[in-house]
């Protein structure tokens, strides 16, 4: 018998084990300590639907897209639907107000059948191919952004009719030194760069296709960006672009899509891109930009992905296994890993787990939880504290891990990818089934 036992109330005195700054806003512990996302336990979804699961809850998804919306009035948001993208996701971003960002023909199709309006959606890729072209022409997506010369020959040939493009550029905008990833400089594969003629000779091309309608221009200067002024700098490097184009070809772009790659915390401490800066810097960075150059305001175009679908997101695991290797270092495993998170061995990414189904009382200590894969460097979290007494059955939920998990997951070792679960009022509802071995059988042709 524990002291919780005997006097419950601790319990409730208990300090939540969550920080709403990196779990969902709905996430609650109730007296048992138990934690419940969108009014569901997750000891009852681990149950009826397994584990691995992914959770998703619909509020805190429906929310940040709403707070988008309302911070940022006169800027249009596509949410970037390779973060997280199902029919059902689909239709919340539809229903919040939001255009969707598409990379593939898998993703074009899934935002179409979550009735998104073709108008509303942005085809992007860096190496797009003529039938994905082709589809996003024949459905008629509001805007194509090419990547490529071999991309605006491929497009121009079999348009049947005038397509809106824009055209992504790299404005050498290093966010290095920012907890990030770079994306907005010359020496990577995205765009052209806007120094020497890359950039001038891609606009100069597309205009050569009356079937091209050149809009605008695009940029993503990287992911996890949180300083809200490196926007601003993108803003008017990309505006001064724009007023060169003006001269040279008397064409004046009417549209300025700076990218996604908001940054969210996924650790106590760490800190987020401020919406609301954000939006301040956008008017004041277009205004100064518009003024210097006399060039008309364009209408601004944002992306987010991560900062809409990554904190709606938690994965719930089962603790399979718990030993303390000579070197010193306590081994939680877990019955998923790489598989449904492969951030942690891509990017060295670091995340917030917690005991979900029991009260984490007592001594704590530090452990690594590590996956099931046949792979040393399967780990979810390392030195994370977790309650000393965490056994074989117990279950872990790990925070933000809306983004990039679902869309990112494998099959490593034929393990078949977890389903997905959205919590909402007290409900679950599979918006994606767990995958099966039958599933993954089903491919392998004898
Ligand atoms: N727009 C474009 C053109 C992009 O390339 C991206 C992300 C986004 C928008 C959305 O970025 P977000 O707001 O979600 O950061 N797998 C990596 C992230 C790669 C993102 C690539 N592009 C990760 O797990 O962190």
């Amino acid at each position: 018998m524990t002291l919780l036992d005997i006097l419950p109330s601790l319990g409730r005195a208990a300090p939540p084990r969550f920080d709403s700054a990196i779990w969902p806003v709905t996430t609650r512990s109730d007296e048992d300590g138990r934690l419940s996302v969108g009014g569901v336990p997750l000891a009852d979804i681990a149950d009826e639907f397994g584990t691995p699961t992914y959770v998703i809850d619909e509020t805190d998804f429906r929310r940040r897209a709403r707070r988008y919306r309302k911070a940022l009035r006169s800027v249009e948001v596509a949410y970037a639907g390779k973060s997280l993208l199902t029919t059902s996701v689909a239709r919340w971003a539809r229903e919040e107000g939001l255009g969707v960002d598409v990379c593939s023909a898998g993703e074009l199709a899934t935002a179409q059948a979550g009735g998104v309006d073709p108008a509303r959606i942005i085809m992007h890729g860096n190496a797009k191919s003529p039938e994905e072209l082709r589809e996003a022409t024949r459905i008629g997506v509001g805007r194509i952004v090419l990547d490529s010369d071999i991309e605006i020959a491929y497009l121009a040939g079999l348009a049947r009719k005038r397509q809106r493009v824009l055209i992504r550029v790299t404005p050498d905008i290093d966010i290095h030194g920012h907890r990030a990833l770079t994306t907005g400089i010359s020496d990577q594969k995205f765009g052209f760069p806007l120094a020497g003629d890359h950039a001038a000779d891609a606009v100069r091309r597309v205009l050569a296709h009356p079937i091209l309608d050149l809009v605008g221009l695009h940029c993503h200067i990287g992911s996890q960006v949180t300083d809200a002024a490196l926007y601003g700098e993108a803003i008017h490097r990309m505006i001064a672009a724009m007023a060169d184009i003006r001269a040279a070809h008397g064409v004046i772009l009417t549209e300025l899509n700076i990218g996604g790659g908001h940054g969210i915390p996924y650790v106590a401490g760490e800190s987020e891109l401020d919406v609301d800066e954000l939006a301040r810097t956008i008017e004041d960075a277009l205004d100064e930009a518009c003024a210097a150059e006399h060039f008309p305001r364009p209408t601004i175009v944002v992306e987010p992905g991560r900062a809409i679908s990554g904190r709606a997101g938690v994965t719930l695991y089962r603790v399979s296994s718990v030993k303390t290797q000579p070197g010193g270092r306590t081994f939680v495993a877990v019955d998923g890993g790489m598989s449904d998170n492969p951030r942690v061995s891509l990017y060295g990414a670091q995340y917030t787990v917690t005991l979900a189904n029991r009260h984490a009382s007592g001594v704590r200590g530090l452990v690594t939880v590590a996956g099931r894969h046949c792979e040393a460097g399967d780990e979810i979290a390392r030195d994370v504290e977790l309650p000393a007494d965490v056994h074989p059955g117990d279950l872990l939920a790990v925070a933000c891990t809306g983004a990039y998990h679902h869309s990112m997951a494998s099959n490593y070792n034929m393990v078949g990818r977890p389903p997905l679960v959205a919590v909402k009022d007290g409900r679950a509802r599979e918006l994606v089934r767990r995958e099966t071995i039958a599933d993954l059988l089903s491919r392998d042709c004898g």
